[in-house]
Order: structure tokens, then sequence, then C-alpha cells
């Protein structure tokens, strides 16, 4: 394997911090060109000292800062909300880790597909809101789709080197976060910090929300759709509180093929980025012993109605998951800012996605401008 040059969209939250450990850790192996960050221009200054990139991008206040604190440095400093589409594109860039959250992410990732590059999303948003666009435009320019959601990631796996004429189907799980065991009549008296601790996930705001209302999940079967080119009915999904199993593949004959290992998304991200090597991982193996058992339940859709709306709307298709992702963008945003309670993140987007006409096959610019209609639509429902 020679020396691959990465972009990392979004270094800041969650996945990215991760990304760059594994990078660390294969130094010989890795080239950071490009960075990006939105809010947090602090640490993308650590980071940028730390791995020298060529490019990278930040919110118009965090280039003002940059370029005043960087110094004489070689480092060339993009705004955010122009130039991604450029950044990942460059000749040098071979891999392009897709960690930055929400809808935003559609803009590059389109432009990384279309240059031809690997693209290794843990964003799910893109691929929920324009999933088929996505996948075709990658096929017309022979561009590589590597998941890095760990469910995803754990598919991927599973359907390594199989004829997928034999798949029945998939058995994507769930950890049930935060609520499983809270009954439903509490959920309009818990707290953000309730609600944010997740008991298996260490992640960014925005998804442990969505994981604990199952929306998440919900999310998860349309890009789990979309990205293996299933129905909605070949997935179903099973809650599995240990979260050693990421997912599994039933095939025609019975058989059932699961990737297994502990909950640590430095996995599936140096899995998309070695791929198709595997590398000495340097983290704690799985132990059955200390493990003892695997638990399994069917998901409560009606504690849980999010999953079942995602469920819905994922049969439809066309522009209504891209209503379903923004109605919940904004609500969830507006719950983690103590606008609204808990349970009101699904009465409103429930409320937006029924008043929604969906249109079949929608051109990007369709798309984008229901995300922009649902924007304005849910703002309007939730400050009125
Ligand atoms: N965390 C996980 O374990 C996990 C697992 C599977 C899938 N995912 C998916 O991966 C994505 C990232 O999740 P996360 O948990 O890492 O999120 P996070 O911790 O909230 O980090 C989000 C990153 O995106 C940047 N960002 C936010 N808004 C942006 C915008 N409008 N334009 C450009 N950059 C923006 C943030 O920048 P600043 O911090 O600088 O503001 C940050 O670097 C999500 O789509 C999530 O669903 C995450």
């Amino acid at each position: 394997m020679g020396l691959k040059k990465v972009v990392i969209l979004g270094s800041t939250g969650s996945i990215g911090i991760s990304t760059l450990k594994v990078i660390e850790r294969f130094s010989n192996k890795f080239k950071v060109v490009g960075l990006t960050a939105y809010n947090n221009f602090k640490l993308l200054e650590r980071q940028i000292r730390k791995f020298s990139p060529t490019h990278v991008a930040v919110s118009t206040k965090g280039v003002e800062y940059l370029k005043k604190h960087l110094g004489a440095r070689q480092t060339r400093i993009l705004n955010v909300e122009e130039d991604l589409e450029s950044l990942v594109a460059l000749k040098c860039v071979d891999i392009v880790v897709i960690a930055m959250r929400g809808s935003a992410a559609l803009g590059p990732f389109l432009s990384a597909i279309r240059a031809g590059k690997t693209v290794a999303p843990a964003n799910k948003e893109a691929l929920v809101i324009a999933g088929d666009i996505l996948i075709s435009e990658a096929k017309r320019h022979k561009a590589t789709i590597i998941p890095v959601d760990s469910e995803q990631s754990a598919i991927f796996q599973c359907l390594e080197g199989r004829n997928r004429g034999e798949l029945k189907k998939i058995h994507l799980t769930a950890s049930g976060g935060a609520l499983l065991d809270v009954p439903k009549s509490r959920f309009d008296h818990l707290s953000v910090n309730q609600i944010l601790n997740h008991p298996r996930w260490k992640m960014g705001k925005k998804i442990t929300v969505d994981s604990a209302m199952l929306m998440n999940k919900g999310f998860e079967i349309i890009e789990t759709k979309v990205l293996f080119q299933l129905s909605i009915d070949q997935i179903q999904v099973v809650v599995h509180p240990e979260a050693i199993i990421h997912s599994m593949a039933e095939f025609k004959d019975g058989s059932i093929i699961a990737q297994l290992s502990i909950t640590d998304m430095r996995l599936p991200i140096q899995y998309a980025l070695t791929y198709p090597e595997r590398l000495e991982s340097g983290l704690k193996p799985t132990n059955f012993f200390e493990l003892g058992q695997f638990n399994f339940k069917k998901p409560d859709t009606n504690k849980f109605p999010a999953l079942a709306l995602s469920i819905h709307v994922g049969r439809r298709g066309g522009t209504l998951p891209s209503v379903l992702n923004a109605a919940d963008e904004v609500a969830v945003d507006a719950f983690l800012n103590k606008k609204i309670k808990f349970s009101d993140i699904y009465r409103i987007v429930e409320k937006i996605v029924l008043r929604h006409r969906t249109i079949k096959n929608p051109t990007l610019k369709k798309i984008l401008e229901t995300d922009q209609w649902t924007r304005q639509e849910t703002e309007r429902l939730i400050f009125r």
C-alpha cells in the first residue's frame, strides 16, 4: 500500500478525531492533506500544527483566527461554506473521509464522487437525502464508497465476495440508545444531558439524540437501502443492547454472516482507510468470557415511532427522506438549545413529513429546494 493522501471533512468532531488517531498510528501509510472544521477553530489549529495539511477549511471567523495565529505556515486556509467541493476534488487527494454532520455534506460528497475519489462516509444524512443520485454518480465516475458508519461497515464486510443474488436480508442491529429501559411516560421529563448519555457509543450530540429516539436507526435503514441497493423489506432492525454484533447478512440458505467487534469507531474507520488490507489496530480484543451473553429484542415502534416513520419514508423515497432529515436536524437543534421537549422532536418531524407531497425521482435541485422548504416550515412550527 503506497502513501494515501487523506482529506477529513469534520476533523474536529467525534469521527474526525478518531480518524486522526487512526492516521497517527499509521503515519507511514497516510498523509493528511486536508482538514475541515466549522466553529471549533482552536482545535483545528492544534490539528494543523500536528498534521501539517496543505489545505484547511473553516467558518469565516475561523479563517480570520487562523490567518492571525498560524504565521508563515504552508497551509492554505479556505472557507468551509464555499470551498469544500473544490478541496475534495484536488488532484492529490486519494481518500475523502466524510466526518462532518448534516446535509451540508451532500455537496462535497458529490464532488468527491465526481472526481473519482475513494469516499469513506460516516455521514449518513447525505446518503439519506440523495442516496440514489450519489450511488449512480459513483458508478458513472468509478468512485469507490467504503462506509464508515459501523453498521454499514459491518454489512459491507459481511457482503464482501458474496453473490448478491443469494442475499435474503440484512439484520441491522441497534443498541437501543439511552432510553431502551426508560418508560415512555418519562420521556418529557428527561434533560438534554440524560438523553446525551448513550450507554455504548460516545458520539456527537445530534446523532446521540437521534439514537435515543431510534431516528438514527431509521436513517440507517434508508442508508442501508441506498448503499446496498436493497428493498426496505429486506432490512430488519434487531435491538442488541451489547452492541458487539454490528449487523448481519442472511443468505437464501438460512446462513447468517455477522461482523463483531468492540464498540470503537476506530475499527470501521481503519478498515475504510486500509481497505482491502487489515492491519493491527492495537485496540482491546473482544472478550466473549467477559461478555457472557448476547441479547436480542424486537424494536418497540409504539415507544419509538420515529422508526416506523422512517420505514414509511424509506418506502416512499423521492423527496420525502430529505424532509425527514431536514425536519429532524432543525428539531434536534431546537431540543439541544432547550427550545422544545424531547418528545416534541418526533411530533414536529411527523407533522412536517405528513405536510409534504412527495416528488418521485427528484433532481438534486428539487432535493435541495425541499430541504430549504422543510427547514423554513419546521422553524415556523417550532417558533410560531
Ligand atoms: N460519532 C459517531 O460515532 C458516528 C457513528 C456513525 C456515524 N456518524 C455520523 O458521522 C457524522 C459526524 O458525526 P459526529 O458524531 O462525529 O459529529 P460531531 O461530533 O458533531 O462533529 C461534526 C463535525 O462536523 C463539523 N460541522 C458541523 N456543521 C458543519 C457544517 N455546516 N459544515 C461543515 N462542517 C460542519 C463540525 O465542526 P466544528 O466542531 O468545528 O463546529 C465537526 O467537525 C454524522 O453524520 C453522524 O451521523 C457518527
